[in-house]
């Protein structure tokens, strides 16, 4: 009897609403072709773990759609970190991906579908490159890669931080207080953008526009003076001052991981208090915008991005990242997806749009 062809999926990096998604969608569509699907727990170092190495049947896909999380588990340090400290790369050791290549060929994968953000991209290519068949799929709530219009996770993230802004809003308004809220986004702004301008916000503190403290407060005392008594402020965690090349930490970080960011809204708040003797209060919504039920539009995205997967490994384009365009899905080669950033334009269109509505970035507008 000969034996079905397989897939395997790995999970790479933090987490984020929809890797069940898509892992059900990867297992659907192969089995649909009559093909395996190995679920690897505890990414690629599974690989060589019989035991974190099952058969994904559709018993084990129920409910997958919806449920947070991952239920192959997430690794973001350890020997295949390939991103370290301030994001540089780091080639894997050669006996590594050596060991690697002859675990996929052991399990006798057709291909290896890895879902991850750019780190786990990094990771990838070096696979790809020593011949192991990868098919990338990328995920991070940050929204943050170049190759793709959107990642999926950033939807349900900017849903809840949304949320949060909307909850806020109203407790602001009752006591007249500006308050803070800290979103992620280490690199880049979006769910910080994203969130404010969907929960009216008036200040927004993102990475790639350095801010003053002076600037915030002076926005505070603006609303005061127009009868408008209370300040939502929206910050990213990698919101920086002008002149400072880094945001506030909580430590962390080494040789196999990046830094913890945060802090910023507690930093934010005492100063606009301290400056403008507005009672100020600051909520830092962390992991909870990482956590829970995909939304709609994710769980469209994570559907449409594992069926693609499935087929790239049936026309064997590997080492490749399934991307949205906008219009479908697409790809390209993972070369040209990994350390490609997408950052917010300081001068684009959102930016714009929210400047015009009165909102403050903590800088001296243009
Ligand atoms: O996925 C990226 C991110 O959301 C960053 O915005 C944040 O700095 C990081 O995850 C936190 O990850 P963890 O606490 O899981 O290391």
């Amino acid at each position: 009897m000969t034996e079905a062809p397989r897939v395997a999926i790995v999970t790479g990096g933090g987490d984020c609403p929809g890797m069940n998604a898509v892992i059900r969608a990867v297992a659907k569509a192969a089995r649909l072709r009559g093909w395996e699907t190995i679920g690897v727990t505890g990414g690629f170092d599974g690989l060589f773990d019989p035991q974190a190495c099952h058969v994904l049947d559709y018993q084990d896909l129920y409910g997958l759609l919806t449920k947070g999380g991952s239920i192959l588990g997430s690794a973001n340090s350890g020997r295949f970190a390939a991103k370290v400290g301030g994001g540089e790369t780091r080639q894997l050791p050669e006996g590594l991906l050596s060991s690697t290549k002859e675990a996929v060929e052991r399990l006798g994968l057709r291909g290896l579908v890895v879902i991850g953000g750019d780190g786990t991209m990094s990771i990838a290519l070096q696979l790809d490159a020593y011949g192991i068949p990868v098919v990338g799929v990328p995920k991070t709530i940050d929204n943050d890669l170049g190759a793709t219009l959107q990642t999926f996770g950033f939807d349900s993230a900017v849903a809840y931080a949304t949320d949060a802004v909307d909850r806020l809003q109203t407790t602001a308004e009752s006591h007249r207080r500006a308050i803070v809220l800290e979103v992620m986004g280490r690199h880049a702004g979006w769910i910080a953008l994203y969130s404010a301008l969907a929960g009216g916000a008036d200040v927004i503190l993102i990475p790639e526009i350095p801010f003053s403290h002076e600037h915030i407060a002076e926005a505070v005392r603006e609303r005061d003076r127009t009868n408008r008594f209370h300040t939502i402020v929206v910050a990213a965690e990698g919101a920086r001052l002008e002149g400072s090349h880094s945001a506030p930490s909580l430590g962390g970080g080494g040789a196999d991981r990046e830094v913890r960011l945060g802090g910023i809204g507690q930093e934010v708040a005492a100063e606009i208090e301290r400056r403008t003797g507005k009672e100020t209060r600051y909520v830092v919504l962390g992991h909870l915008q990482r956590g829970g039920s995909p939304t709609h539009f994710d769980r469209v995205l994570c559907t449409a991005l594992g069926a693609k997967a499935v087929e790239m490994v049936a026309e064997e384009e590997f080492g490749r990242l399934v991307i949205y365009t906008g219009h479908g899905m697409d790809s390209v080669p993972l070369a040209e997806a990994v350390d490609s950033l997408r950052t917010v334009p300081p001068d684009g269109g959102l930016v714009r749009a929210a400047r015009e509505m009165g909102v403050s970035f903590g800088d001296r507008a243009p």
